[in-house]
């Protein structure tokens, strides 16, 4: 499959680190330095799911398809304000689509296990035009006092549109199971039945702990989908990795042995948008006209559970 169409929405509200120091014990100076983060875009009045399918009209008219040229649409979220109907059936009527339609859940590496999927449906012959529509609003699942976590994270959504091709050389998944170290609680519904008190939780995170696992994760996914499709590093024109963090970037440069000038990055103003975060990249890059046809680009990104994946892909 090759990527025939890119589009991508923000929210309008853009908060800076100053902003956040006017209610949190936090500095523009301690986020910048730790992070590289300086400003998000956060949902105010925006739905997340009208930004979802704006991307995805974006997407298709990128792509010079409409919504009835699409066999399948998957969408990555981890949290929106519907429980059931999942966003992508949503998005699905949202941009007049009537293909199959799932949602996945796989945190901030929801883009490449979405890219998988719909590389596996084509190559089984189910799909041949897919729609992965990333759409996140990490706001809105941290404690806005808890200055280690609400300080990250930006909203947005990003979709793009997978049509007949020899685009994607390569993906490679991985998950290990650690579940305290990045983590939400929901309360469900009482029923007469549960005896238990339960109480929301908002975001928790062992920053530490997620930091070192990001980097080790990148580096192993990166090195291995590389050497599985014969292409070596230096052979790489971009990297897009999640933009969880400067300094995790800065150590995935340093353990590839790569140039910062092969890393596009747009964390500085956009903080951490979970899946939405590589596509987003991708297309502001692609728009930009920095990736051309016929450029190598590896893709990656890590996040809760914890989850990883990276891809290498031709444009
Ligand atoms: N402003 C000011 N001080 C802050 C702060 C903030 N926003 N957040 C934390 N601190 C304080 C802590 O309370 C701590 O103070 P103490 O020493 O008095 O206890 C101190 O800064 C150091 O905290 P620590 O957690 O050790 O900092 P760190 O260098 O590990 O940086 C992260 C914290 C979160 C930036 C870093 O661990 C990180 O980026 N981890 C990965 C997070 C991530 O990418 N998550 C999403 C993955 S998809």
């Amino acid at each position: 499959m090759k990527i025939k169409g890119t589009g991508s929405v923000l929210p309008k509200k853009i908060v800076t680190n100053d902003m956040l120091s006017e209610f949190l014990d936090t500095s523009d100076q301690w986020i910048a330095s730790r992070t590289g983060v300086r400003s998000r875009k956060v949902i105010s009045d925006e739905k997340l799911e009208d930004m979802a399918v704006e991307a995805a009209l974006l997407a298709l008219e990128d792509a010079g398809m409409n919504a009835g040229n699409l066999d399948l649409i998957i969408c990555s979220n981890v949290v929106n304000e519907y429980i059931t109907p999942q966003l992508s059936c949503i998005i699905q009527g949202g941009i007049g689509a009537s293909c199959p339609c799932m949602d996945i859940n796989c945190a901030c590496a929801g883009f490449l296990y979405a890219l998988d999927i719909a590389d596996s449906y084509n190559k089984a012959g189910k799909a041949r035009n897919v729609l992965i529509v990333c759409a996140e609003e990490p706001t809105r699942m941290t404690d806005w006092t808890d200055r280690r976590t609400c300080v990250l994270f930006g909203d947005g959504a990003a979709a793009v549109v997978l049509g007949e091709g020899e685009g994607i050389k390569g993906i490679s998944l991985s998950a290990a199971s650690a579940t305290d170290k990045l983590w939400q609680y929901r309360v469900l519904q009482p029923t007469p039945y549960i005896t238990k008190e339960e109480h929301d939780v908002p975001l928790q995170m062992k920053g530490q702990d997620v930091f070192k696992f990001a980097v080790k994760a990148a580096g192993k996914d990166i090195s291995k989908t590389l050497s599985d499709v014969g292409v070596r590093p230096d052979d790489v024109d971009w990297y897009l990795v999640h933009q969880a963090n400067i300094r995790i970037i800065e150590a995935i440069q340093d353990y590839l042995e790569q140039p910062e000038s092969k890393f596009p990055v747009n964390i500085y103003d956009h903080g951490n948008s979970s899946s939405s975060s590589c596509p987003i990249l991708l297309d502001e890059n692609r728009r930009k006209g920095l990736l051309r046809e016929g450029d190598i680009v590896v893709l990656s990104a890590f996040g809760a559970g914890f989850v990883s994946g990276a891809a290498v892909i031709e444009m």
